[in-house]
């Protein structure tokens, strides 16, 4: 369930069994991943790339030095772009290559080149599983956080039965989804405010902005990753909803205050990462407003502050504001952090084509008495961050 839009660089090793990489490669995307795989070169014995090519939807890439290949997305690219990396099959010999931290071919320079979590599924004949070097290639790798999936016993492709075989597809698929349910908000009940408000001049007119929601709905996305219950206050944008999440649609600000204010005795935490509108029209037209003058003036009043009212509420939950900022980013969001009386607030840049409606952000986070820089990263994994920094926020760690 967590590998719905999950981006998965899978890396295929030589052995026999990378064909069993086929059936993996097409059970991730069945789960919702986006999959693109890296091949070694001792792996193009034993499978064709045009089959994960077909499989995947994705070229496939081969060659750190392939000069067509990093014109489109070059290897630095696709070590951001991946959420997880799974090497499987995993053999000996790139155990050994990944635990000396070499950079001696795409898959291994991407293993060491992207933060993302690392997983592999060796898969090797008992003998080399069982020599003491590979398990000390295993131990190492375990103790600096690789996951490592298996492996099996049973029958072995060289007719020897033991440890060693790789993992079904169906089991790996389940404990790579695994790695995305990190239960740091286990027992929550969340509330996220998405999206832009739309404000009302006539029945076919209104005030808004730019905002996409996505930032929000990646929110939603990990917060219910992270084992909480959410609830997300949508503005209108054009995005689904995330799988687990209730979602409540809204139109204006008023509309977001009142469906915020219906829900938040039920919640321990609150998101504001709507870009709500702070004035509105005073009046709105009953009818379509005609083109007669040559200068038509708009009179706005203030719209109701939503975080504001939340953080004012005994008892209230732990309150997040954003920050959307084109000048003096630490200073305007402290003083937002300290007038609305926020726990935190997530400031981001939003000149010039930056933070409203992009894929990536990064982000500026305060409280009274900290700072944490969560850089230019996709929203989707700039999210995992920034709830992983509030849960461990809210626990007092
Ligand atoms: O949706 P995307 O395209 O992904 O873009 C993401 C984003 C840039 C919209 C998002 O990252 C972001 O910055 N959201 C907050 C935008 C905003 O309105 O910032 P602000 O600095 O004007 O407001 C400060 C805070 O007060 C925000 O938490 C806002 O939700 C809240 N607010 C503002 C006005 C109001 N009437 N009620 C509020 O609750």
């Amino acid at each position: 369930m967590y590998l719905q839009g999950k981006h998965i660089l899978l890396g295929v090793t030589g052995g026999i069994a990378a064909y069993k990489a086929c059936e993996l490669t097409r059970r991730l995307r069945d789960a919702g991943a986006i999959v693109r795989v890296v091949m070694t070169r001792a792996a193009l014995e034993f499978v064709t790339p045009l089959s994960f090519q077909a499989l995947s939807g994705h070229p496939v890439r081969t060659d750190l030095f392939d000069e067509q290949a990093e014109a489109g997305m070059g290897h630095i690219e696709l070590a951001r772009w991946a959420d997880a990396v799974l090497v499987a099959p995993c053999s000996a010999d790139f155990m050994a290559r990944l635990a000396a931290g070499r950079a001696d071919d795409l898959l291994s320079t991407l293993c060491l080149a992207s933060d993302a979590p690392l997983a592999i599924a060796p898969a090797m004949n008992r003998q080399m599983w069982a020599n003491a070097a590979t398990q000390a290639n295993r131990d190492a790798l375990g103790a600096r956080g690789v996951s490592i999936f298996g492996p099996a016993s049973g029958e072995q492709a060289c007719g020897e039965t033991g440890e060693g075989r790789m993992l079904e597809a169906a089991e790996l698929v389940e404990r790579l989804s695994a790695l995305f349910a990190t239960g740091a908000l286990a027992g929550r009940t969340v509330l996220i405010s998405a999206g832009p408000t739309r404000e009302a001049l006539d029945p076919v007119r209104y005030l808004s902005n730019r905002s996409s929601g996505r930032m929000g709905y990646a929110l939603a996305e990990a917060a219910r990753e992270a084992g909480a219950r959410v609830l997300l206050v949508s503005g209108p944008v054009a995005l689904p909803t995330p799988r687990g999440v209730e979602r409540i649609e809204v139109e204006s600000a008023a509309q977001m205050f009142d469906a915020v204010m219906a829900r938040i005795d039920e919640v321990d935490l609150f998101i504001g990462a709507a870009a709500v509108a702070d004035y509105r029209p005073a009046a709105v037209a009953g009818q379509k407003i005609k083109k007669t003058a040559s200068q038509l003036t708009l009179e706005l009043e203030r719209t109701p502050d939503i975080l504001a009212a939340v953080a004012a509420r005994e008892p209230r939950p732990f309150v997040v504001g954003f920050a959307a900022e084109t000048q003096d980013l630490e200073a305007h969001a402290r003083d937002k952090l300290s007038r609305k009386h926020l726990d935190m607030i997530a400031a981001n840049d939003v000149s010039a084509g930056r933070g409203f409606d992009v894929e990536d952000n990064a982000l500026e986070v305060f409280w009274a008495d900290g700072h944490a820089s969560l850089p230019q990263q996709s929203k989707a994994r700039l999210a995992r961050e920034l709830v992983a920094l509030i849960a461990g926020r809210m626990s007092g760690a």
